[in-house]
Formats: structure tokens, sequence, C-alpha cells
């Protein structure tokens, strides 16, 4: 039903572990990507299950554990160019593919992460 929350709708928890699992394996071997994340990806994984989880309207597990999440201000010490938000966001979607999230929820969700991922760049692309 409409009241639900999209992280209500597309089945919670399980879901959103599922979707991280199948995002962070594309993440560290994307030739652009993986330069910027450590190579234990798994607090970094676990981290965006929190956020995730409280971003699509489930409970504030990140903000229980971290606080504000000032996504923004928690990524400048990292180089985030246009194309890096772009490989993040191809990475995105063949997550959401791999676990089957289709249709209008997908899409709603998918745009609220390419909002995020544009106001995380910080940096101009090394090439015009
Ligand atoms: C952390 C890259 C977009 C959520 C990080 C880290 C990197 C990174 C390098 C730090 C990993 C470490 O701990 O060393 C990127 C790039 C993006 C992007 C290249 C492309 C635009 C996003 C978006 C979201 C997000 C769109 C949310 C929807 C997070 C969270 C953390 C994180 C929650 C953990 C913050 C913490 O330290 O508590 N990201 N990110 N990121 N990112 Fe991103």
């Amino acid at each position: 039903a409409s009241n639900l929350s999209p992280y209500e709708s597309i089945g919670g928890a399980d879901t959103i572990s599922r979707l991280v699992d199948a995002f962070y394996p594309r993440v560290i071997a994307h030739p652009d990507l993986a330069p910027i994340f450590p190579t234990d990806i798994t607090p970094v994984r676990d981290k965006q299950y929190l956020f995730l989880t409280q971003f699509f309207g489930g409970p504030p597990l990140y903000t229980k554990q971290y606080g504000h999440p000032m996504l923004r201000a928690r990524h400048m010490p990292h180089q985030i160019t246009k194309k890096r938000a772009q490989a993040w966001l191809s990475c995105m979607q063949q997550a959401m593919d791999e676990i089957g999230l289709q249709g209008e929820i997908r899409e709603f969700m998918y745009s609220r992460l390419a909002m995020t991922a544009q106001h995380m760049v910080n940096q101009e692309d090394d090439e015009p």
C-alpha cells in the first residue's frame, strides 16, 4: 500500500542487506572506484547498510550509531568527480538488477540515490 515506506515496500532489512552485498563487490572491482576505497570493504558495507535503512524510511540505524550523517562532509576527504559519481550509480544499477529490484519503487530509489550522488561531487574531472 502507498502508506508503506520504500524500506517496507521492498522487504525491509533482508532486501537492503542483499542490495549492499551485491553493490560493494562491484565498487571494489570498478577501476574508477577501487583506488578510493579501503581493501577491507566490510566496515563500509556495514555503514551503508545502516545508512540506506534510514534513507529509505526504515529505523534510524546509522544516526543511532554514528550521529548526523553529514554525508557530503564525510565524503570530503575523498576525491569525488562526476565520473566517479556515474561509476557509483552504475554499480548501484547493476546491484538492483542482481537482486531483482524493479518497477516504480526501484526508479524512485534510484532517483533519490542519483540526487545524493550528484551532491557528493567535490572535485572537477581531470579532463573536461
Ligand atoms: C563512505 C565514496 C556516494 C553513502 C564512502 C567512502 C568513500 C565513498 C571512498 C569512505 C570509505 C572509507 O571508510 O574509507 C563514494 C563515491 C560516491 C559515493 C565515489 C559517488 C558519488 C554515496 C552515496 C551515498 C553514500 C550516494 C548514500 C546514498 C556513504 C556512507 C559512507 C560512505 C553512509 C560511510 C560514512 C561513514 O564513514 O560513516 N563513500 N560515495 N555514498 N558513503 Fe559514499
